[in-house]
């Protein structure tokens, strides 16, 4: 949600910042500039709509200075118009900040400054801060004066918010600060960076430093200071990123959703290979857990309840978790929208393990669902205290600064907005976890664990078969929904969620109304919408409730629904009850998500594409939902 990016150093910074907010403009694309300072004054450029538009804007005010900052913005305060678009500036044109979060005490802050002459040029929260920062400067000749100013400002700024600022007084300055929003800082020879995300730097160094709530930082060519907001300075020293830049390229895929698509095979691989463990026999060796998931032991003694806090496909992967927590573990599984949650959050229970789900590790409703969760369950007594686990695939977020543990689901970045590869991940973290607690607990037989272990390491070839199988014919097909308003998906048990995210998907990048419904509820009201203009995809796959999946598919058949059959069933058996068969390869009932979802994303992809819009950055969306 908006990427902000900053440089200082020896080269011109307008190149840097803009292949920066390239790799950021997948958390918002509404707008997007810059500014730069030069010879005393602060040179700011900024257009409408995507980055393309700001690069057309900047072919002629290119200028060699060696400082600035940038933004990509998903709109929050004020509409998606130039006048609202970041870098935004003081009165006096001195100071220049860009901003992600929402500076929730805006009004009031923005009327003390009025009081005091300033105006306005924006509908925007951001614009605040420029003129705070430069009311407070007006009131020091100190050397450090714009760092103190910038100190003085955040504290004054209630919300979740993460800003660089520069000043045309103090060209060798990069102030930055954070309050719950991300910012990542970048250690190069003898120039530094700061972004929202690492996708921004790690072409230019891999040495980063995360910020953490409540730290300001200078940025000079010398080197970076850190500091609280109360001023103290803080020892930090940065690591270095185990992380290739060339996943964040599109690597001949005409989009990165599709590619991301195809890495799914990888994606299990790399999970079966972190968490198995390679020497587990059911014959040789009963006595030890085949997952090895290295969470410690009071996680899981005396458990009694699971809650799950996530939003969206995130949800959605734990919709399935806690059918896997349940039926093989035998743990009652709660999962709740953390949106809700956190202003709503269920009684208290004792012995109970809360799990975050976040594939950014950044959306602001997640985190403080787990924040809140955390400290209500702060000074009780043991059998109430907090135990947190977080499931995301960027270990380096904010999540991990919250959760006492972290399981890293190995699909590395994604940047596609709608999620792909890291829905499967989740859902293979959520296999691991399953199986760990049902070893630990002897829930299910040895056997029943060995069985799914075979299934799970034979998942990576059957996705590859579903895709070199299936692409072409998706891709066919999609041209006849190019013009379709509305979709049904329909999916029972552990396929159910299936449905939800395969109509997400759909919402998503094709703008077509979907909606996933238990195949079962269709009777109870949804069926009225069935005409033959609205299409259903129906999953059945073999198992406790296939029989019932295909009386519901044959009930909106016989509404004269065109009926898209995601399943195993051999071609002859399918042509009596599908229009369209979306094949998958026979697999157990309680593995076969990681397969049914993979021509639900093909399908999504290809109507977008079809429909020629831009998939990897649909409109309104942003791939890391940092405000409420
Ligand atoms: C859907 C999608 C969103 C996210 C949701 C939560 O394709 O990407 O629905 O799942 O915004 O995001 P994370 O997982 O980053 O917490």
């Amino acid at each position: 949600m908006c990427g902000i990016v900053g440089y200082i150093g020896t080269q011109p910074a307008t190149e840097i910042l803009m292949a920066g907010l390239e790799r950021l403009e997948y958390r918002g694309y509404d707008s997007a500039g810059l500014a730069t300072v030069l010879e005393g004054k602060i040179h700011c450029i900024r257009a409408k709509g995507k980055l393309k538009n700001l690069r057309s804007k900047l072919a002629e005010a290119i200028n060699p200075s060696q400082i600035g900052i940038g933004h990509t913005r998903w709109a929050t305060h004020g509409k998606p118009e130039e006048y609202n678009a970041h870098p935004h500036l003081d009165m006096t044109r001195r100071v220049a900040v860009v901003q992600n979060g929402i500076v929730e005490n805006y009004q009031e802050l923005r009327s003390e400054l009025k009081s005091k002459g300033h105006e306005f040029l924006s509908d925007t929260d951001t614009e605040v801060i420029p003129h705070l920062i430069a009311e407070y400067l007006s009131t020091t000749t100190e050397l450090d004066g714009f760092f103190k100013a910038v100190q003085q400002t955040v504290n004054r700024l209630s919300g979740a918010f993460a800003i660089a600022v520069v000043c045309a007084d103090y060209p060798d300055e990069l102030i930055v600060a954070r309050q719950q929003a991300p910012l990542v800082l970048g250690f190069g020879q003898g120039e530094f960076f700061c972004a929202s995300d690492v996708t921004a730097i790690v072409p230019h160094t891999r040495a980063v430093l995360t910020l953490e709530n409540g730290e300001i930082a200078k940025l000079t060519p010398l080197g970076v200071e850190v500091y609280n907001f109360k001023g103290d300075r803080l020892r930090k020293a940065p690591r270095t990123l185990d992380w290739n830049p060339i996943i964040v390229e599109k690597q001949g895929f005409r989009h990165f959703m599709l590619k991301e698509i195809y890495e799914q095979p990888g994606v299990v691989r790399n999970c079966l290979e972190a968490y198995l463990n390679s020497n587990w026999h059911l014959e040789d060796h009963p006595n030890f857990s085949p997952i090895n998931l290295g969470l410690p032991p009071q996680f899981s003694e005396n458990l009694e309840q699971i809650q799950i806090l996530a939003c969206g496909t995130s949800w959605h992967a734990s919709l399935v978790g806690k059918y896997l927590l349940e039926q093989l573990a035998g743990i009652p599984t709660m999962v709740q929208y953390a949106s809700e949650f956190r202003y709503a959050p269920a009684p208290i229970t004792a012995n109970t393990l809360t799990i975050g789900v976040t594939q950014s590790g950044e959306t602001a409703d997640t985190l403080a669902a787990l924040e809140t969760e955390k400290q209500r369950r702060s000074g009780l007594e043991a059998k109430f205290q907090a135990r947190i686990l977080g499931i995301t695939n960027r270990p380096e977020s904010s999540l991990g600064q919250i959760v006492d543990r972290l399981i890293d689901t190995q699909a590395g970045i994604e940047i596609g907005v709608a999620a792909t590869k890291t829905f499967v991940s989740q859902l293979m973290a959520f296999y691991f976890l399953s199986l760990d607690f049902a070893y630990a607990r002897q829930t299910i037989t040895q056997e029943k664990i060995a069985a799914i272990i075979k299934g799970l390491s034979q998942l990576p070839a059957q996705i590859e078969l579903i895709l070199e199988s299936q692409e072409r014919y998706i891709e066919e097909i999609a041209h006849e929904f190019s013009e379709t308003k509305d979709f049904i998906f329909l999916g029972r048990g552990i396929n159910f969620p299936i449905a939800l995210e395969g109509a997400l998907k759909l919402k998503e990048v094709s703008y077509i109304h979907a909606e996933g419904y238990p195949a079962g509820e269709m009777k109870h009201g949804p069926i009225a919408l069935l005409d033959a203009k609205v299409p259903v995809v129906a999953i059945a796959m073999p198992g406790d409730v296939y029989e019932k999946v295909i009386s519901n598919a044959q009930e909106a058949k016989a509404r004269d629904a065109r009926i898209i059959g995601v399943s195993s069933m051999n071609k002859n058996e399918a042509s009596s009850i599908f229009d369209n068969l979306l094949s998958v390869p026979a697999i157990e009932e309680i593995l076969s998500p990681m397969l049914t979802v993979i021509p639900l994303q093909l399908l999504a992809y290809h109507i977008a594409a079809r429909r020629g819009l831009d998939v990897d950055q649909p409109r309104n969306l942003a791939k890391s939902v940092t405000v409420e």
